[in-house]
Formats: C-alpha cells, sequence, structure tokens
C-alpha cells in the first residue's frame, strides 16, 4: 500500500504521515527534507537558489546533511520553497522518491506532489489543509519551543509567500490530485487529526 500525503507547511502532513506509518508499519519519506537539503547545500555552496544551475548543483548533498537540524529552520524551508521551483531539481530527486513509493512493503511519503506527479499509483491520497492562521500559530509555538526568536506576524508572512510559490509554479504544483481525500485540521487536535487519517485509510485500503 502506497499512502501519499500532501499539503502546504505546517498543515499537519508530516505529523500524520509519521503516525500513518507507525501504526501501518509502513516506512516514511518526508520529502521536503530533501528539498530542504537541496537549498541548504546551495546557501553553503554560496550559490543562488533562484538559479538552475546554481540548485542542480545542489541536488548532491552529502547523506549526512539530511541529519543536520538546521534543516528544519524557516530559512531552510525558504530556501526549499526556492529551489523546488527548478523543473531541474525535481527531475533529480524525483528518482529517489519514486524508488521509496514502489518498495515491495508499501511506504508513506509526504510532501506536495506525492499523488499527482511521484506516486500517481498510490492507493489512497490525503491532502491535508489548515488555515494560514492555524498553521502560523502552530508553527509559531514550534520555533518558540525550539528557543528561536520569531514573531507570528513574520511567520504568517514567511507562510503566505510560501504557499503562493508552491501553488504558483509551473512545475508540480501544490494541488490536490482528483482523486485525494481532504483533512482539513485548523479546529483538529493533534490525536483527532491522526485518528481521521487512519478512518481515511482504513475506508480505502485494498489489502
Ligand atoms: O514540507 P516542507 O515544508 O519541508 O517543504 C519545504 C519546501 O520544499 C516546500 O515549500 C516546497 C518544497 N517541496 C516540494 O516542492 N515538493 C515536495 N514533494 C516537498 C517539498
Amino acid at each position: 500500500m502506497i499512502i501519499a500525503v500532501d499539503g502546504p507547511t505546517a498543515s499537519g502532513k508530516g505529523t500524520i504521515a509519521k503516525a500513518l506509518a507507525h501504526h501501518f508499519g509502513l516506512p516514511h519519506l518526508d520529502t521536503g527534507l530533501l528539498y530542504r537539503a537541496v537549498g541548504r547545500q546551495c546557501f553553503l555552496d554560496g550559490g543562488n537558489p533562484d538559479d538552475p544551475v546554481d540548485a542542480l548543483a545542489a541536488c548532491t548533498f552529502p547523506e549526512g546533511l539530511l541529519d543536520d537540524p538546521e534543516l528544519r529552520s524557516e530559512a531552510s524551508g525558504g530556501l526549499a520553497s526556492r529551489v523546488s521551483v527548478h523543473p531541474a531539481v525535481r527531475q533529480a530527486l524525483y528518482e529517489r522518491q519514486h524508488a521509496f513509493a514502489v518498495q515491495p512493503d508499501g511506504a508513506v511519503l509526504d510532501g506536495r506532489d506525492i499523488g499527482t506527479v511521484i506516486a500517481p499509483e498510490a492507493e489512497v491520497k490525503l491532502f491535508v489543509v489548515a488555515s494560514v492562521e492555524a498553521r502560523a500559530q502552530r508553527r509559531f509555538l514550534e520555533m518558540q519551543a525550539h528557543g528561536r526568536d520569531v514573531t507570528l506576524e513574520a511567520i504568517t508572512a514567511d507562510l503566505a509567500a510560501r504557499d503562493e510559490r508552491d501553488r504558483g509554479r509551473k512545475d508540480a504544483p501544490l494541488i490536490a490530485a482528483a482523486d485525494a481525500i481532504e483533512i482539513d485540521t485548523s479546529e483538529l487536535k493533534r490525536e483527532e487529526a491522526i485518528a481521521a487519517a487512519i478512518a481515511a485509510v482504513d475506508a480505502l485500503r485494498v489489502d
């Protein structure tokens, strides 16, 4: 069983994907982390994330970079969103993601284009959404807990800019697959969102 979990930043898709992987005993890939690594590597190289050549060169980042806590920062998220616009970057990361999706035991992948591009054959496609306010508030509390010096206003502006870039890009924009089930987590607690996702998978899966 392949489970595709797509949605915007801080919608809860990562939490849901991890919980589904745990519940159904499937391996999980956070594909945003790959784009974050490319963005971070481009920055470390002194490259320009908006330049397709610089961004493509950063796709050969060392594996160890995936463990760098700096990848979780808002700055890395912004860089990831910028490098992910380039078709060559998406192409370079495609094979790794697709291979993960089609492994024999099945898999859970979360990202922006899993249900539409990486694994359109997925048996289960979830599209996780939440209001900008709810997402900004969550991200704010998360950043505060990590001792980062941020304001709610700055986070809201950053999320809105990223949404626009991710939805507006020509190649593999953030969009729900026609057969995706939408889960709105704006009013849901963590455990409620997870329960809703498990119920959606149970209703769909073909063993
Ligand atoms: O899910 P995230 O916040 O870690 O993703 C960071 C950025 O990476 C996001 O703004 C757009 C890009 N991304 C993408 O284009 N396609 C994916 N499958 C995952 C992430």
